[in-house]
């Protein structure tokens, strides 16, 4: 028996000071074949188990097993070494350098003007107002006349119109005609909607007008919408917009379809009011239009201006990206000169 244990023993030795010798997963695996192999060392001596008697072979095998399993868990270990060289001098031969760091994707963003639409439309949406969709083709009715502009107003050469070769279609020049479609899908029911889009004017395109431009129109109506609610909602806005803390000012103004008419102007984001060459001085900066529902608009949409009221405010999408990100001209926006749309 203890013959038997002591050649095992011997074995053992042999191979593992044979194992440290193999360089390469060939060389490992054919030492596994002269070992542990169905033909290798450790099989052979084992056959000489069944010549033990029978109580002594228990011990015997035991031992056997155990010094099988350390040479398998050796050979595991080596492997994996070996492999590990092998790649490293893989990895050597091709120059290739694994503690390079990687080369950054180029990844795309949100144009700066849907950045902004994105972000006016979810502070609108916090307070309660709902998206809606409208028509960038419109009639002249729908853009002027329902909006209580008189057929002969100059307020209509304010908006320089794109026509459109089928009689009284055109291209709308802002987006409160969309005032009109949500009134006349909503009525009577109380509204509150955001409604963005494209607008066009039919202008010279300088670095404050472009022909094509973005607008947010907001509507709300219901019983008791008074001015102090626009003031409420206008001042949230530019404080989520602009930062906690902004001021917002109301002057007198006109547009056809409110009354009274504001334009409203925040602190400016950049002197805080002191004046600077961004708010020529002022301390001021306009953002928007704004007013309540005038009677004749609120009649035209389906609503009895006696039982209901409301507020409206309009802003342009790209003024917006400008005076926050500090951009001074409008026509980088549709020039997708990537410099540009990179940096902003
Ligand atoms: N539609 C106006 C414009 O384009 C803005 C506005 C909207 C003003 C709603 C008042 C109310 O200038």
């Amino acid at each position: 028996m203890s013959d038997l244990i002591a050649q095992l023993e011997e074995l053992c030795i042999e191979a593992e000071a044979a194992l440290t010798r193999t360089q390469t997963t060939a060389e490992s695996e054919a030492w596994y074949h002269e070992y542990l192999g169905r033909k290798g060392k450790m099989t052979a001596a084992l056959r000489g188990l069944g010549q033990l008697a029978p109580e002594q072979r228990p011990q015997v095998g035991k031992r056997a097993n155990e010094i099988k399993q350390a040479l398998e868990q050796v050979l595991a270990e080596r492997q994996e070494q070996i492999a590990a060289d092998e790649m490293a001098s893989a990895l050597a031969a091709e120059g290739i350098d694994i503690t390079m760091p990687g080369r950054r994707p180029a990844v795309g963003k949100l144009h700066p003007t849907n950045q902004a639409m994105r972000d006016i439309v979810q502070i609108f949406n916090q307070m309660g107002f709902q998206l809606f969709d409208s028509p960038e083709v419109e009639t002249d009715d729908m853009n002027f006349g329902l909006l209580n502009f008189p057929l002969d107003h100059p307020a209509r050469e304010m908006q320089d119109t794109f026509f459109t070769t089928t009689p009284d279609v055109i291209l709308r020049t802002h987006t409160s005609p969309g005032q009109i479609h949500a009134m006349r899908k909503y009525a009577p029911e109380p509204i509150r909607v955001v409604l963005p889009g494209k607008c066009y004017r039919n202008e010279d395109v300088t670095a404050r007008s472009e022909m094509m431009f973005y607008q947010v129109e907001g509507l709300a109506i219901g019983h008791n919408v008074t001015f102090s609610d626009l003031k409420g909602t206008l001042l949230n806005f530019a404080n989520q917009m602009y930062g906690e803390g902004r001021k917002i000012r109301f002057r007198k103004s006109y547009f056809p379809f409110t009354e009274p008419s504001v334009e409203v102007d925040v602190d400016c984001i950049l002197c805080a009011g002191a004046g600077c060459r961004i708010c020529k001085y002022t301390g001021w900066l306009e953002i928007l239009g704004a007013g309540m529902v005038h009677p004749v608009v609120l009649r035209n949409g389906g609503y009895d201006p006696a039982i209901f009221s409301g507020f409206a405010f309009g802003m342009g999408i790209e003024r917006q990206a400008m005076l926050k990100r500090g951009v001074d001209d409008i026509r980088l926006f549709y020039s997708n000169d990537v410099r540009f749309l990179d940096r902003v």
